[in-house]
């Protein structure tokens, strides 16, 4: 979900009495960020916790706290905020105002808000660990969660302000963020698989030295990221420096192409599709030395052989899998990307010359050109999360179709 898409949608951020309160105005910075409207209801507990003037200059709008009536002067009604919601998030969710939920109680007008909302009510409970392990707290969450509309981000394992430890934490802001994005992207991935490489690749050439590339593996988690938000269940094969998209979802952690190879092979058959976003090293030296080479010694003499092509060799076994490969290449990297596809039976090339400063390796945007057996698209210098959703568009429009009536996660 890119910003534009974000732009006319409108999120509700319910905000009820936990310590956890504080961290909601981060949630509500990046939720701006990400391009959406932002109306913050807080209980009266909450804002004990934290002034409703911060979370106002943070939005831009006037924030609602216990019954409300900001909004009711300029003619809105109690129900209205519900109806037109695109999202209910409820960050912190208390005990309490869960419990509530649970009952379909409205005694204030966050409650009400949900009771009078179609829309999708995603909840962010903390607590304390054993008011959260509480059965009636489980019972209370089981049986929100049970309605076709209600879902659950954490709480997480960790230190709790209460001085305790264990689960009651409340899930980080850019978590709970992707989960509110995935709820309003369209889920034309549900219910399908991807496998997603992303980053370099090191290849050892003593204990201390090795051979690598300038990829950050931005692109490949963005893809990544991108496909997740649109209902895809995704495991990322990433390789060293990269970093952790915070959807959480799985991620295998490999350092050599030769793991990159192993780890891909071993889950490649289970996916609906494979996207080799990792700039997997070419070449590897031929002997790894055992000891460091010491200065003294003089330069190396290092010969390289070639490692596996991964693409290739799933390209050999290719059954419905769709693949999607990368080609960087310094200038015109359309001719490449075109022999790419045929040599290796490659869905779709994204090819992109990384010779230039803005597009390419370590940078957030990127230029690419999109080349499958219909013909090339030259897309404009982008966001490295605009592009991939253009590739997860075109993703989807190659797979073949299929109806899945699974809830979201
Ligand atoms: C210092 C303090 C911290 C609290 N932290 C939490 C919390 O993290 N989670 C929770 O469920 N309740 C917490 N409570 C209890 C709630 O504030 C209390 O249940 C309140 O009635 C919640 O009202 P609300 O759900 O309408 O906001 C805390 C209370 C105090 C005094």
């Amino acid at each position: 979900m890119t910003t534009e898409d974000s732009r006319s949608k409108l999120v509700v951020l319910g905000i009820s009495g936990g310590i956890a309160a504080y961290r909601s105005c981060e949630l509500a910075r990046l939720l701006v960020k990400a391009g959406f409207r932002v109306q913050v209801i807080m209980t009266d507990y909450a804002s004990r916790f934290v002034g409703p003037l911060t979370f106002q200059a943070l939005t831009g709008r006037p924030v609602e706290v216990g019954h409300g009536g900001t909004l009711a002067q300029a003619g809105m009604d109690h129900i209205d905020l519900g109806q037109e919601a695109d999202l209910v998030l409820v960050a912190p969710a208390t005990a309490n105002t869960l419990a509530k939920l649970a009952c379909g109680m409205a005694d204030n007008l966050l409650t009400t808000t949900v009771l009078a909302s179609t829309c999708p009510v995603l909840v962010a409970p903390a607590m304390n660990t054993r008011m959260y392990a509480n059965a009636i707290t489980q019972e209370n969450l089981l049986k929100l969660l049970n309605l076709e509309r209600f879902f659950q981000v954490g709480p997480d394992d960790g230190d709790l302000a209460c001085g305790e430890f264990g689960p009651g934490r409340m899930s980080q802001p850019e978590v709970i963020l992707a989960h509110a994005q995935r709820l309003l992207s369209p889920q034309d991935l549900a219910g399908r698989r991807l496998l997603v490489s992303a980053g370099p690749t090191r290849e050892a050439i003593d204990p201390v030295r090795f051979l690598s590339n300038r990829s950050s593996g931005r692109m490949g988690v963005a893809v990544a990221a991108a496909a997740w938000r649109r209902g895809a269940d995704v495991t990322l094969v990433a390789g060293p420096g990269v970093v952790e998209p915070p959807e959480g979802l799985d991620c295998v952690r490999v350092t050599s192409a030769a793991e990159m190879a192993k780890e891909i092979d071993a889950r490649a058959l289970r996916q609906d599709a494979v996207i080799m976003a990792a700039a997997v090293s070419d070449f590897r030296p031929r002997r790894v030395g055992r000891s460091k080479h010491k200065k003294a010694e003089g330069a190396p003499d290092i010969t390289f052989v070639r490692t596996a092509d991964i693409l290739a060799g799933l390209g050999r076994k290719k059954s419905k899998r769709l693949l999607v490969g990368f080609a960087a290449e310094t200038g015109d990297p359309v001719p490449a990307a075109i022999d790419k596809l045929k040599r290796k039976k490659i869905d779709l090339v994204v090819a992109n010359d990384v010779s230039q400063a803005d597009a390419g390796f370590e940078v957030e945007t990127n230029r690419v050109h999109l080349v499958d057996a219909k013909g090339v698209e030259s897309l404009p210098l982008m966001k490295k999360i605009e592009v991939a959703e253009r590739i997860v568009d075109r993703l989807v429009g190659l797979l073949p179709k299929r109806k899945s009536r699974r809830k979201r996660r």
